[in-house]
């Protein structure tokens, strides 16, 4: 019996290292003796480009699976890695993601799983977004990554996210797991890459993977050179994150874990549902008795109960990101890089539920 698995690699914003975990845990399973098979289902084609091979010399891509050919053994290439074959992704695959010819959300699937019985782990790099090719990755995948850049909008958009893996589960693929939250670019230097880790494993409990790739320069050259960090550099700490991860999820696939969805994303979904139908009361604010914000002042007690949009006329634009829950401004310019003060303004229902004074400072 196949012990075969389908991961998809999975979070509609771009940057946050989905295709630098699908080039390097698809080659650190092949290292620990996996037979693996990596497919590039975004038009960026950067798992292909990353592997050294060069999308436009190619003829046959995940197109041809998209657009249901039969002959899948003339899809799959081979890399340098003896354990790792890949389907190439294309630049023609924005096409079928903007303009479906005869949809069908299972047409990955039905390919996939005839080739179950070839591979231990296939491996899927998803592209930015939640259309039509992410749909189908997901309709085709025992279970999901989802990789977080470290940073105050991790959050963000991850509602999102979880509401559509919900309804695949619901509609089409019962089986549908969450394999794990992969924090990624952690640099462990600033003090608020680890409140950070706190928060999302207080959001996502035993779904945080225990292994956190960190912010390494290797992982970044690797693409550069058409291969992954394991065999550009082996000694790297980013290899060894990712040999990690590895073992943490061959280990994963011997239990049954024990949950899917985590206790919390029930919560997290109903808190999105709230933010929605949410319509802030007019409260009398005279907005114009706020100082300019400074550090004298410190009036930003007077922020709590304020709407998002109150927050930006007083506070102007925020230095970080807007749409997360969570505010980050700098109130002080005068010292180090590491010593600055910010202010975080943490939103609940879209006014202030709490601010904190902190600031950036080494370990
Ligand atoms: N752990 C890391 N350390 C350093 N750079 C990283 C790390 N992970 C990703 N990067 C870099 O960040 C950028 C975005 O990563 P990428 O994997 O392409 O994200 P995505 O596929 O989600 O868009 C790339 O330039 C990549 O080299
Ligand atoms: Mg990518």
């Amino acid at each position: 019996m196949s012990l075969s698995k389908i991961i998809a690699i999975a979070n509609q914003k771009g940057g946050v290292g989905k295709t630098t975990t699908a080039i390097n845990l698809s080659s650190a399973l092949g290292v620990l003796d996996k037979k693996v098979l990596l497919i590039d289902a975004d038009p960026q084609a950067n798992a292909t480009s990353g592997l050294g091979i060069i999308t436009k010399n190619i003829e046959f891509t995940i197109v041809n699976i998209f657009k249901g050919d039969n002959d899948l053994e003339q899809c799959i290439l081979k890399t340098h890695s003896p354990n790792l074959k890949i389907i190439p992704g294309s630049i023609k695959l924005s096409k079928i993601e903007i303009n479906v010819k005869n949809p069908n959300l299972k047409r990955l699937k039905v390919a996939l799983d005839s080739l179950r019985n070839e591979f231990d782990y296939i491996i899927i790099d998803c592209s930015p977004s939640l259309g039509y090719l992410t749909l189908s990755s997901f309709v085709a995948s025992d279970s999901i990554i989802i990789p977080v850049q470290c940073e105050f909008y991790a959050l963000n958009g991850l509602q999102k996210l979880l509401t559509t893996i919900k309804s695949v589960k619901t509609n089409f693929n019962s089986n549908l797991d969450i394999e794990g939250v992969l924090v990624t670019m952690y640099d462990g230097r600033l003090s608020h890459n680890n409140h950070i880790i706190s928060e999302l494993r207080e959001h996502f409990q035993g779904l945080i993977f225990k292994t956190i790739v960190k912010r390494n320069i290797s992982l970044s050259e690797a693409p550069s050179f058409g291969t992954s960090v394991l065999d550009y550099k082996v000694s790297s700490e980013g290899s060894t994150n990712y040999l990690n991860l590895s073992r943490e999820i061959m280990k994963n696939q011997s239990f049954k874990k024990q949950k899917t969805l985590g206790k919390k994303i029930p919560q997290i979904l109903q808190e999105t549902k709230e933010d929605v139908s949410f319509i802030a009361t007019e409260k009398e604010r005279n907005l114009n008795n706020y100082k300019p914000f400074s550090l004298k002042h410190k009036n930003f007690d007077k922020l709590i109960g304020c709407t998002k949009n109150e927050v930006i006329t007083l506070l102007g634009l925020v230095y970080n990101d807007i749409h997360s829950n969570i505010w980050m401004y700098r109130i002080s310019e005068k010292t180090s890089m590491f010593r600055k003060k910010f202010l975080y303004v943490y939103f609940k229902r879209n006014s202030v539920k709490y601010i904190q004074l902190r600031r950036f400072k080494f370990r």
